[in-house]
């Protein structure tokens, strides 16, 4: 991840916060019309998941400066989704729909040097996640 692309991810989120709510909705409806399967995982309720999910975003956007600070967090986050039942390729679906609610809410602005920094934080993002997922199963097994 180049400055230059931690800068427009968090340009770009700073865009995306005032539509927030609008985001969570287009995300939950991508990822659940993509990968139906992972519907089950979650409650039916998800007004609190998505406010988890933007309060998520917004505190790993702005910690894309201080690596050393989201570290801890992101293991912490990738041994937990291990519990909820999480697999590897569960990760395409929600890169995909993450990418395409931005894209619905930035418009314009979702520009190829924007979609292309989004693209590399949230691969950074799940490749962290992931290994501390795969971790924590097989310690488990
Ligand atoms: C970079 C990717 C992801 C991030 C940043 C993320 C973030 C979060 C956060 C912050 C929570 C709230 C609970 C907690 O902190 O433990 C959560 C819960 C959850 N996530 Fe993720 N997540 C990601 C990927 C995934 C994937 C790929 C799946 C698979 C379908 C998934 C399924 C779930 C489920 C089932 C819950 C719990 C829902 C509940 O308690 O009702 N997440 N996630």
């Amino acid at each position: 991840m180049t400055p230059k692309q931690i800068a427009l991810v968090q340009t770009s989120f700073a865009e995306v916060v005032p539509k927030a709510a609008t985001a969570a909705d287009l995300f939950y409806e991508r990822l659940f019309e993509l990968a139906p399967d992972v519907r089950p995982m979650f409650a039916a309720d998800l007004s609190a998941q998505k406010r988890k999910l933007i309060d998520t975003l917004a505190y790993a956007v702005d910690s894309l400066t201080q690596p050393e600070k989201l570290g801890a967090e992101i293991v912490a986050l990738g041994e937990r989704h291990a519990d909820y039942g999480t697999k590897v390729e569960h990760f395409t679906p929600v890169g995909t729909a993450l990418l395409s609610a931005l894209e619905q809410v930035l418009d314009e602005a979702f520009t190829p040097a924007v979609a292309d920094a989004w693209e590399t934080v949230y691969s950074e993002l799940s490749r962290a996640m992931i290994d501390a997922m795969m971790r924590k199963v097989s310690k488990a097994a």
